[in-house]
């Protein structure tokens, strides 16, 4: 922007290289995030880079549905985000839910360092808690008033034909499994043990695996389970309560 709002400002050599190395990145398919190593969500700045997927818009539909399940928004709550990645959806409920207690699972390392330093950059580190581990391990026999989970969901058959920048980010961040459906596995059947009466899960998926999902809520035991569309009208969230 800066090159065209000054645009008779001669740029000194040490911009030009600079400048040209970004492009050089770009034109190698790495997204403009990593770049700038910096990325709004839910109106808030997060650190970025290539440990962790860029947050999407189409996750603010689960902060949207996670918080309305939340009849006292200031009431006290135990809220737990696997896979948390930048900790995005963690730091958006952060901020939603003022009293909540929030426990963030993260597989990479290098990813939970991110999402802990998003927590405290934007002054949630007290209420967030960024545990690196495998999906429930860092959280058994804990119990929740609200899971939100947006994991890996592309069939790892599907990989090789998305776009260069999507597969610039984490595989990790990505491969759902054969089917794309494997994290969805593993997450409902103990999200409902984990959960008080009354809980929610809420879960992103891809665009075409709400009925897959659905099936998975219904078969855990989650009652008024809904799909609500993100913003693209795409079919994304779904979500359920404990009875
Ligand atoms: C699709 S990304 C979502 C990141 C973030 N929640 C968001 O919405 O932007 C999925 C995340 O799950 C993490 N992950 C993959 N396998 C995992 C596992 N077995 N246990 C915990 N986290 C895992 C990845 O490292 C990645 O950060």
């Amino acid at each position: 922007m800066q090159l065209y709002t000054g645009f008779d400002k001669p740029l000194g050599e040490a911009e030009l290289a600079a400048y040209r190395a970004l492009i050089k990145r770009r034109l190698g398919g790495e997204p403009v995030a990593y770049l700038l190593g910096e990325h709004e969500f839910w109106g808030l700045p997060l650190y970025v880079d290539s440990s962790v997927l860029v947050p999407r818009p189409d996750t603010e539909t689960v902060i949207e549905v996670a918080r309305a399940t939340r009849a006292d928004r200031v009431a006290p709550c135990r809220v737990l985000d696997l896979c948390t990645g930048s900790g995005a959806i963690a730091i958006g409920l952060a901020k939603e839910l003022p009293a909540a207690r929030i426990i963030a699972t993260e597989l990479s390392p290098e990813a939970a360092a991110i999402a802990r330093r998003n927590a405290e950059r934007n002054g949630f580190a007290e209420r967030i808690e960024v545990r690196i581990g495998d999906l429930w391990d860092p959280v058994a026999g804990e119990r929740f008033d609200l899971i939100t989970a947006n994991p890996p969901y592309i069939a790892s058959a599907v990989i090789p034909t998305l776009s260069a920048e999507v597969r610039r980010e984490p595989m990790l961040a990505l491969d759902g499994g054969r089917d794309g459906l494997a994290f969805y596995d593993r997450i409902c059947g103990r999200a409902r043990e984990q959960l008080d009466a009354g809980g929610a899960l809420v879960v992103e998926h891809g665009f075409d695996q709400a009925d897959a999902v659905r099936a998975r809520f219904e078969a855990a035991g989650f009652a008024g389970v809904t799909l609500v569309y993100d913003l693209g009208k795409n079919p994304r969230v779904t979500w359920g309560t404990v009875p």
